[in-house]
């Protein structure tokens, strides 16, 4: 999880780009709420050990993202970062990728940008490294045994007109040239309430 802990900061920006790229006809919705569904790492065993991190029902309304992962090596500056994001209209697993994503870059330059700007998410849900804004360089992040508690997304960053629907957020660890090295996928439901 090294990288989709790391990573998780992206998805925020994802979002948001993909509203102002793809002006939604705005629908009066007052309360957009994000709800996980399901996490699944592709690829990648040998840098993260993600399986005892799920998934999991927390009450009759809530779902969070709960467990630990084993990061096996420090993600050090020659790996980068990348997320794609894909839609599901009808909520049937068949999704389409959206032209928009965060562009693969470097991984700890990601570390002092998008990772500090998102981490009031998982802040006080997780050890993993809290970096302070206006810190110019962290690397690597720290292979090590990371939990994250009873984590429920905040959904405060996604902008109303974001379309209801089944969406997938990919983070992906990648090596110099076009070598993914690991995929972290997020399902979640975005709803809206009126
Ligand atoms: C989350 O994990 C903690 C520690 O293992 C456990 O006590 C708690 O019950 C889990 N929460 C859910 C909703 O499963
Ligand atoms: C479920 O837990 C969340 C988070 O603590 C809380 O906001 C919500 O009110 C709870 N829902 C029910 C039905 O207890
Ligand atoms: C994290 O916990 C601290 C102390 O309880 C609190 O002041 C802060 O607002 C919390 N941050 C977030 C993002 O929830």
């Amino acid at each position: 999880m090294a990288w989709r802990t790391t990573i998780s900061t992206v998805p925020l920006t994802v979002l948001l780009i993909i509203c102002i790229s793809f002006p939604f006809r705005s629908d009066g919705a007052q309360k957009v709420t994000l709800q996980l569904e399901r996490f699944e790492q592709i690829g990648g065993a040998h840098f993260v050990d993600s399986s005892q991190l799920r998934v999991r029902k927390f009450n009759r309304t809530a779902f969070v993202l709960n467990g630990t992962f084993a990061l096996l090596t420090d993600i050090d500056g020659s790996y980068e970062g990348a997320v794609k994001v894909a839609y599901s209209n009808l909520g049937n697993n068949q999704f389409n990728e959206y032209p928009m994503k965060l562009a693969r870059k470097r991984f700890c330059d990601m570390l002092v940008t998008e990772y500090v700007e998102y981490q009031f998410i998982w802040r006080n849900c997780t050890n993993m490294p809290y970096i302070e804004q206006g810190t110019r360089e962290f690397c690597p992040f720290p292979k090590g045994v990371y939990w994250v508690r009873d984590l429920i997304p905040d959904a405060s960053f996604v902008p109303r007109v974001v379309p209801t629907g089944l969406w997938r957020m990919t983070w992906m660890l990648l090596l110099p040239g076009e070598q993914v090295a690991a995929q972290f996928a997020f399902y979640f439901r975005i709803t809206k309430e009126f």
